[in-house]
């Protein structure tokens, strides 16, 4: 048997993942965890910061830590790089039900754009963006066990999806 039985989202940058992964926590009755919070937490400085002296390889180990100490049946929010980091995906799998939420790059494009708060948007054009997402999408679809759309939806619709399917 699996030591845990998470609910994880994963996706790409402004996918809603925390939105909707506080909101689906509610309806579940489940315990939130969002993974950026907690490195911002347990770092005790801001991402573009921790990108900046740290460096983003240190962020992405620091990631797969604080998601491999989530214990129990939480619903967690990743950050869109969460599958860079080793074997990341196979824990997930092992370790709860991974769904990915999709939309086309476009539609993503517009709610990051000019977010100080992300640095890939800040450090990265319009095109390479895109290529990271094209690249993404695919390791996205194969860790996923479940894919939504959250493409020019509501998040309670989004929500009725997930709890349906879960
Ligand atoms: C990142 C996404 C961010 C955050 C960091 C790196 C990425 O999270 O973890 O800026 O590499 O896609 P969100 O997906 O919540 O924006």
């Amino acid at each position: 048997m699996n030591e845990n039985n998470h609910v994880i989202l994963i996706g790409y940058m402004g996918a809603g993942k925390s939105t909707v992964g506080l909101e689906l926590a509610r309806k579940l009755n489940r315990e939130y965890i969002d993974l950026d919070t907690e490195i911002v937490l347990s770092e005790k400085k801001q991402i573009p910061a921790i990108f900046e002296e740290l460096g983003e390889p240190y962020f992405r180990a620091a990631e797969a830590q604080v998601l491999k100490a989530v214990k129990g049946e939480k619903v967690i929010s990743t950050g869109g790089g969460v599958l860079y980091f080793q074997d990341t995906g196979r824990w997930m799998k092992k370790n709860g039900t991974v769904i990915y939420l999709n939309a086309p790059f476009e539609e993503l494009y517009e709610r990051i754009t000019g977010d100080g708060n992300r640095p890939l948007v800040m450090n990265n054009t319009a095109a390479s963006l895109e290529q990271v997402f094209n690249q993404r999408d695919i390791v996205y679809r194969e860790a996923a066990d479940l894919i939504v759309s959250v493409s020019k939806r509501s998040v309670e619709d989004t929500l009725d999806e997930i709890i349906v399917k879960l």
